[in-house]
């Protein structure tokens, strides 16, 4: 079990070419680098106060990346819902995967996998049944990510985005 100041910081550190990359929560000093990968790296923009009022909500989860400089190079944010369950009418509390991204520059270095499962670890704090997402059906990086944590498809969600792209509605018992 970590001390008070480990559940605030929550370091990790991944090694890339020697020098150390840093997951740890999210800050509010930290939002304007969340915004630029997220708008660099994904088609869905949200405007700063959703991601101020994620990071309100659900500080444990919301995660970023940081390279030796300091620099966001990824994030991850979920957000808790009040949801029947999966297979069943009941309430539960679902972790519902708002967004992740890495940079390109920074990829298949296992960041995202990194994220994944320290978010999803500190998701529990708020007493989780089940974890949630959609995605792209042709985004067969962030797929392949998902499958590896044994997340499976539990529907298709028919021109879920904008432009009219079918989502997978992928789901995994906590
Ligand atoms: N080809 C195949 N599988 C891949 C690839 C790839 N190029 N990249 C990642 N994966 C899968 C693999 O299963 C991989 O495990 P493995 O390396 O053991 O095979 C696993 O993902 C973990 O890889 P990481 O290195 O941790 O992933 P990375 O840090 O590169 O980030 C991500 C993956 C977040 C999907 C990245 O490609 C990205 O930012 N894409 C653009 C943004 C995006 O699509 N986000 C998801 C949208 S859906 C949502 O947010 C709910
Ligand atoms: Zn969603």
């Amino acid at each position: 079990m970590g001390t008070e100041k480990d559940t605030r910081t929550n370091y990790f550190n991944i090694f890339n070419d020697k020098k150390p990359i840093v997951v740890r929560r999210c800050s509010l000093e930290d939002l304007e680098g969340v915004i630029e990968v997220n708008e660099k790296e994904l088609p869905e923009d949200y405007p700063y106060f959703f991601y101020k009022s994620i990071l309100d909500n659900y500080p444990e989860s919301f995660q970023v990346a940081c390279n030796s400089n300091g620099k966001i190079i990824g994030y991850i944010m979920w957000r808790v819902e009040r949801a029947p369950a999966i297979h069943s009418l009941k309430l539960m509390n679902q972790g519902h995967l708002v967004s992740i991204a890495v940079l390109k520059s920074y990829r298949r270095l296992g960041i995202a996998a990194t994220l994944l499962s320290n978010s999803m670890k500190k998701l529990k704090k708020y007493k989780i049944d089940d974890f949630v997402l959609e995605v792209r059906v042709s985004n067969y990086l962030a797929i392949n990510l998902y499958k590896k944590f044994n997340f499976t498809t539990h529907n298709i969600k028919e021109k879920y985005y904008r432009d009219g792209e079918n989502a997978y509605y992928m789901t995994l018992k906590a």
